[in-house]
């Protein structure tokens, strides 16, 4: 017997971040986070259940994947399997709209496509819990924790909880005032130290890690009332300083480590140029990788774009309005979207 389930979710890009984690296995965080959900970048994932498998099969943009990377997304299926007492194996087919381990939250969009795809393709029933979406942000948490956030749209909190059942997504605000983000990407290729290995040994080793954790929780408050308010300035402020403190637990590292590149500093100086001597509202923030966020309102990202093309070329410029939260597709979106992958690429 063959079960099916699609889903789409799309990436996020954190405005406080999540940067460390009290509990590996079970990907509880030190702090709570809120990012904003993009439209441009999404994954496809499709999941057979199917019982004359030997085994699971990935395939990642039409490449069959290698043993260690198979592992990986066995592991969080049998998340959904192992309570279920579920013995197919699945073949699991998935399309990033995204560079892939760029810091442009490609694992954000892949695990909460995959819980989404999962959840159906096993006819579970989570619209009878009375919070089915957070629930799933429970299970696509242990995939990759900023994936937490992907269930929803807009403006999205992980609220670090207290253990595996309440580390969840909760939706703030659906941006739907004037919100965009630009992503300049200095360097689309695969970084050399992944998120968890660099929030790992920033806790194992930074002496300012403690002081980052405090002032997460006080940025977080402040960010929450600046949406409320839509106070675009204040929420700009407030997501450019957290950013930038992470970044600073990493230089002071042991050993210290940067995901800067020349090219990250002049995206950041520009954004400066742009609020500074133009007026125009713009604040950035980075992940880990060289790629420059920058938050401004949806009625400037054409002239925030145009001033970024003076340095960059117009590929490396993408403008993204807010993204919508994870959905199922229907066979025709998925052979559209196929379509789409192989005529377009990523
Ligand atoms: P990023 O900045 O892109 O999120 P990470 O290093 O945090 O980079 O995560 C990238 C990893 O996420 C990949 O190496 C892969 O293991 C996983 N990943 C990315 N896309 C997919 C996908 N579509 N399906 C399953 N796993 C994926
Ligand atoms: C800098 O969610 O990729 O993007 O939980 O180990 O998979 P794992 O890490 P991941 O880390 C994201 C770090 C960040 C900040 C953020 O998205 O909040």
């Amino acid at each position: 017997m063959k079960t099916t389930g699609i889903a789409r979710a799309h990436t996020n890009i954190a405005l406080i971040k999540y940067w460390g984690k009290k509990d590996k296995a079970l990907f509880l965080p030190m702090n709570s986070s809120l990012s904003l959900t993009l439209e441009a970048f999404y994954t496809d994932t499709k999941i057979t259940l199917d019982e004359t498998l030997e085994k699971d099969e990935f395939y990642l943009s039409n490449v069959l994947q290698q043993e260690a990377e198979t592992q990986k997304i066995s592991k969080f299926l049998d998340l959904f399997r192992i309570p279920a007492k579920e013995t197919r194996f699945a073949r699991i087919e998935s399309y990033n709209f995204v560079p892939t381990a760029a810091g442009l939250a490609s694992s954000a969009s892949a695990f909460a496509a995959l819980a989404g795809a999962m959840h159906q393709a096993m006819e579970w029933d989570l619209s009878r819990s009375h919070m089915p979406a957070q629930k799933l942000s429970t299970y696509a948490r242990r995939g990759s924790g900023s994936s937490t956030r992907s269930l929803f749209g807009g403006f999205v909190e992980w609220n670090q909880g207290t253990n595996s059942e309440d580390s969840m997504a909760i939706p703030i605000d659906d941006a739907s005032w004037d919100i965009g983000m630009l992503i300049v990407v200095v360097n689309g290729a695969a970084k050399k130290i992944s998120s968890r290995v660099g929030m790992e040994q920033t806790v194992a080793t930074s002496p300012f890690y403690p002081a980052w954790v405090e002032s997460a929780k006080t940025d977080l408050e402040e960010i929450k009332t600046a949406i409320q308010e839509k106070n675009f300035t204040r929420m700009g402020e407030i997501a450019e300083f957290n950013g930038m403190k992470m970044h600073a637990t990493m230089l002071a590292s042991q050993p210290p480590f940067c995901y800067f590149e020349p090219d990250s500093l002049v995206a950041q100086q520009q954004v400066v140029y742009l609020r500074e001597v133009l007026g125009i509202p713009a604040y950035y923030t980075m992940d880990a990788g060289p790629n420059v966020k920058v938050l401004c309102k949806a009625s400037d990202l054409d002239k925030v774009r145009d001033h970024f093309k003076q340095y960059f070329s117009s590929e490396k410029l993408i403008s993204s309005l807010p993204g919508e939260a994870m959905r199922t597709l229907t066979e025709e979106e998925w052979q559209e979207s196929i379509q789409h992958f192989n005529q377009k690429g990523i």
